[in-house]
């Protein structure tokens, strides 16, 4: 996200994985945001994130459960403190879980926990920002990352044309179904908030190294997330609403 520049980006699920490598990454852009706002549901626990703040300036770190609705609330506010009348430009929501389960596994347990976390988060989230999104949007014109964007971390999991007869995903039930309907409320965000100046795009990261993505990924963090900042940046009106993945390629629903 080096060019135009983004003065502030928040994103959910920092304490590994994609998350903190976005973080990382950046912290280490030039330009790098004036705020690079990393929220994770333990800052106590995350050493790395810890590790970050000593290092550099313009990382903030909050706490930020999304599934906790006065989390979210509380986090909101800080947040305005943080980056006043300006707003926030861009908000990635990262955090994700993924569960295992087959037809025969799948348990409407799995299904709700699956879709709090990984649907109804996203978009009440989405919500609470959008004072501050709109703030953002009132100081420009263009539309992309450095005026005001939702990024939904979503999946190519969640592509039903491109999944389709693929052994690998038939276990995958509540993580696929909640990033397909994810991705709803991306096409949704995206006519509702267009005329506000607000862009929404889903975007698949790569099939990356970490917890969720396991060994056998073919890609590491730190190869997958310049090509994702290298999308983020260029991402302009014609992308509203769009399905793309860390190499800037539009994906089939
Ligand atoms: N890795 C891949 O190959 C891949 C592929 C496609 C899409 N994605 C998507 O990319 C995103 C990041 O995935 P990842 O591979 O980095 O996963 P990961 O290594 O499992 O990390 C998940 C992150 O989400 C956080 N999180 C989970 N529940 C949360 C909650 N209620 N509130 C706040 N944070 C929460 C975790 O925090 P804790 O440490 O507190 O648990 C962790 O920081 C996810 O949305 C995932 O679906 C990943």
């Amino acid at each position: 996200m080096a060019q135009p520049r983004c003065r502030s980006v928040l994103i959910t699920g920092c304490s590994r994985g994609i998350g903190l490598g976005l973080v990382r990454g950046l912290l280490a852009a030039s330009p790098s945001p004036e705020f690079v706002i990393a929220t994770c549901r333990y800052p106590e626990k995350a050493q790395e994130l810890q590790h970050l703040c000593n290092q550099y300036s313009n990382i903030k770190l909050l706490q930020l459960d999304v599934v906790s609705e006065s989390s979210i609330r509380e986090v909101v506010k800080e947040v305005e403190d943080i980056v006043g009348d300006q707003g926030l430009n861009c908000l990635i929501n990262n955090a994700g879980i993924n569960m295992l389960a087959s037809l025969e596994e799948v348990t409407a347990e799995t299904m709700l926990t699956c879709y709090e976390t990984n649907t109804v988060a996203q978009l009440m989230v989405a919500k609470a920002f959008l004072p501050l999104l709109r703030k953002a949007a009132q100081q420009s014109s263009s539309m992309g990352c450095d005026r005001a964007a939702i990024i939904n971390m979503s999946s190519l999991a969640a592509s039903m044309q491109l999944t389709e007869d693929q052994e690998m995903y038939r276990t995958v039930y509540p993580y696929r179904i909640a990033k397909t309907a994810l991705n709803m409320i991306t096409r949704c965000l995206s006519t509702d908030l267009k005329a506000d100046g607000i862009l929404c795009i889903s975007l698949h990261p790569g099939w990356i190294q970490t917890d969720m993505g396991g060994n056998e990924a073919p890609l590491k963090v730190q190869d997958a997330i310049p090509g994702i900042l290298s999308v983020l940046a260029h991402l302009s009106e014609k992308d509203n609403g769009a399905f793309l993945d860390w190499q800037g390629k539009t994906l089939p629903w």
